[in-house]
Parts: structure tokens; sequence; C-alpha cells
């Protein structure tokens, strides 16, 4: 039956957990609560369940999975080596938003999760559900973030059934995802050094505590991203089509495709000083209605009183500044309210690149396809 899908609305429990267990044994997909966002999860030795999983989400092919385990013991039998430096990540922060690049033992996982990659992803989520999952499941589980592709990912179970519904074996509700934005990859090189595939819930002052501080590399926002376009050129919105245009040879396959994009245009403004950028946003928002626009305005806490009143159709705040957490927990949700208010003209303040901040200007970037306009 489609099991999960009728209890979206209340909290996962130990019935729910062992049914939807018995569904990835049997091939099935589950969409289940991580503590970063939710993933669709299948067997990754099971290469029926793992397609049902791009099938699901129109994934492409070539963007590899994350394979999830409970526990440390379950890695030997999906890798060959763990070099030093991973190690010492994983003790600092598995159970928790770090996915580990390390190097396939061929011949256990179906080759469709790695997309036929000599690597593959780990991770041991934080969240109570997801480890109960997975150690009744007793396989390892590929999960991608349980969104259709090109959605932003999936914060609430809601969110999973309005991409998924009708495409999935179910979905375990496991409330609000703490984190809210996907984790943090990485992938230790010859040399020893790390390196941030996508920066994420851990931080690369996080990484750099256990790594140190010389050996992290790549925790830029967006080390593989298109150039930011002059305000010039943003001023005039462009065709959709020309929103997530690919880089060259990224490193986390998946950062190449346009991302946790809305239905409209979407671009960020940065400013010298924040009342700057709320003048420019809030005039570029006054012509964009004029031309028959629906705004929107997705902006920090502390600088509403900046914006004249009615700025946008829809402003959606992503609490205060100082609180990159809630940012990041509140930044999918408010993506997908733009699209639920029509919006098809979008601004967003940019926030500062440190902690949390990086993973955040990250996805905002992929949403906006690199549009920046720089406000004095
Ligand atoms: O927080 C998360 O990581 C969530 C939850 C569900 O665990 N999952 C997630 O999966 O974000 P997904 O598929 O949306 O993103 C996986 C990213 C992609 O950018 C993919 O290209 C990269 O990880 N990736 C996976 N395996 C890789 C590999 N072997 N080498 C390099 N990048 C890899
Ligand atoms: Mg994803």
């Amino acid at each position: 039956r489609e099991a999960g899908q009728e209890r979206s609305d209340s909290p996962a429990d130990l019935e729910a957990i062992a049914e939807a267990a018995e569904m990835l044994r049997a091939g099935d997909t589950v969409a289940f609560p991580t503590e970063t966002v939710y993933g669709l999860g299948a067997d990754a030795r099971n290469t029926e369940a793992v397609e049902a999983i791009f099938q699901a989400k129109g994934r492409p092919s070539d963007n590899p999975l994350i394979v999830h385990i409970a526990d440390r013991a379950a890695l030997e039998e999906l890798v060959t080596d763990v070099p030093a430096a991973a190690a010492a990540l994983m003790d600092a922060y598995w159970p928790g938003p770090l996915t580990v690049v390390l190097p396939l033992r061929p011949g256990v996982l179906s080759p469709r999760v790695t997309a036929g990659l000599d690597t593959v992803g780990v991770r041991m989520p934080d969240h109570p559900v997801a480890l109960a999952l997975l150690a009744a499941a007793g396989c390892p589980v590929a999960a991608p973030s349980a969104n259709r592709s090109g959605r932003p990912s999936p914060t609430l179970a809601v969110h999973v059934l309005d991409d998924l519904a009708g495409k999935i074996g179910g979905v375990l509700d496991g409330g609000a995802a703490g984190v809210g934005l996907e984790s943090t990859v990485v992938q230790v090189q010859p040399d020893g050094s790390v390196a941030v595939l996508r920066p994420g819930g851990i931080t690369a002052a996080q990484l750099a505590a256990v790594a140190g501080d010389a050996a992290v590399t790549g925790a830029s926002a967006a080390p593989d991203f298109t150039p930011p376009q002059e305000a010039a050129e943003a001023l005039n919105h462009p065709a959709p089509d020309a929103a997530g245009k690919s880089s060259p040879a990224p490193r986390a396959p998946g950062m190449k495709y346009a991302h946790y994009a809305p239905q409209g245009w979407l671009s960020i403004v940065r400013g010298a000083s924040p009342a700057g950028a709320a003048k420019t946003a809030a005039d570029l928002l006054a012509s964009a209605r004029g031309r028959g626009e629906t705004t929107g305005m997705l902006l920090f806490e502390e600088h509403l009183p900046l914006y004249p009143a009615g700025a946008a159709d829809c402003v959606v705040s992503l609490g205060p500044l100082a609180s990159p957490e809630t940012a990041a927990r509140s930044l999918y949700a408010a993506l997908r309210r733009f699209d639920e208010a029509g919006a098809t003209y979008i601004l967003a303040e940019a926030c500062p690149e440190t902690g949390l901040g990086s993973a955040i200007m990250n996805r905002l970037l992929k949403a906006a396809a690199g549009r920046v306009i720089n406000a004095e």
C-alpha cells in the first residue's frame, strides 16, 4: 500500500519506521527526515530501487547519490580506504551533516548510485528517525534530497509530498529539518588536504578545527560558479533559459546543475551598505511591478525597516542576520513560498560568507543562476 503518505501529518513512530524499513528492504523508495533535509531513500545495492529514485526525482543519471549508514562498521563493506584526515573528520562530525567521498569498493553498491565513479559519498545522519530507519533496514541507503530535480530541497514532509506524491512509496514525517541545508561534501586529496566539494552544514571553520587551517581548500560559497552578471544586465529580466548555465568540471557532479530554483526569476542584491542594497532592491521591485510582475523579496529581519511598506507582493524574512542558523533553516521553505505566491521577479539580500553563510550564499547563488546585482 502507499504506506507512510497518510501518516505524513503525524510524527513517525516505531511502527511506521519498521514499515518503512521493510519497504526499503523490498526495493521500494521511502522519504525520511534527516537533520539537513528530507532524503529519498532506497536500498543502495538494488539497481531497480535506485533507478526508482532517479525516476521519481527526474534526476540526471550522471549525478551520484550519497549513501547513508547508521554505524561506522558499515563503512568497511563500502570503501577500500579511509584516509587519516577523513577518519578524523568522521570522529568529530558523525553522526552529522558531513558527507565524505571515499574510494569505492567494487561489487557491493549498484553502479547507478555512484554514476559510474570509482568513489562513493557516505554520510551518517544525525537524526533519530533516520538512524532508526537505517538500523532497521540493515542495508546501505542511497538518498538524495527528496525534491523533484531543480526544486528547493524539502525541509518538511509536506514539501516531499508536494513534489513526489504518487511517485514514491511513502514518507516518514519527522517534523522540520534542523539544519535546513544539505551536508558538507568533502574529499581528502592525495596530498592529505581536505577539498570541500559542496559547502553545507559543517562549516569551513569546523573542518579546519580538525584538519588544520591550511588543509581545507575550496570552501568559498561558490568555488565552481559562473561569474555574476553586472547590474545593468540584471535589470532586464532575461529569458528563463538563461538560468542554469553549467560551470567547467565541478568536482561534485551535482554542483553543475541549476538547483534550488524558484519558478520566478531570482537575483541577489549585494550592497556596500544595507541601506544602499535596500534602496536598489526597492527601486527594482517597483519597476518590476510596473511591468506587471508579481514580486518577491527575501531579506533579513533587521533590514525590514529599510524598505517601503509593501515593497514587494511577497516579503519573506530569513530571520536575524546574526543567526545564520535561522536563515539556513528557513531558506528552502522561503523559496517554496515565492512559488506559492506566484512570484515572477524575486530579489534576495546577500549575507556574509562566513560560517554557515557560505552554504547559504552557495544555495542562493545557485537558485539565482549566479545573478548578482551590485548596489551602492
Ligand atoms: O544533506 C544531504 O547530503 C542530503 C541528505 C538527504 O542526506 N542529501 C543530499 O543528496 O543532498 P543530493 O543527492 O541532493 O546531493 C548529493 C551531492 C551532489 O552534489 C553529488 O554530486 C555529490 O553529493 N556527490 C555524491 N557522490 C559523489 C562522489 N562520489 N563524488 C563527488 N560528489 C559526489
Ligand atoms: Mg539535492
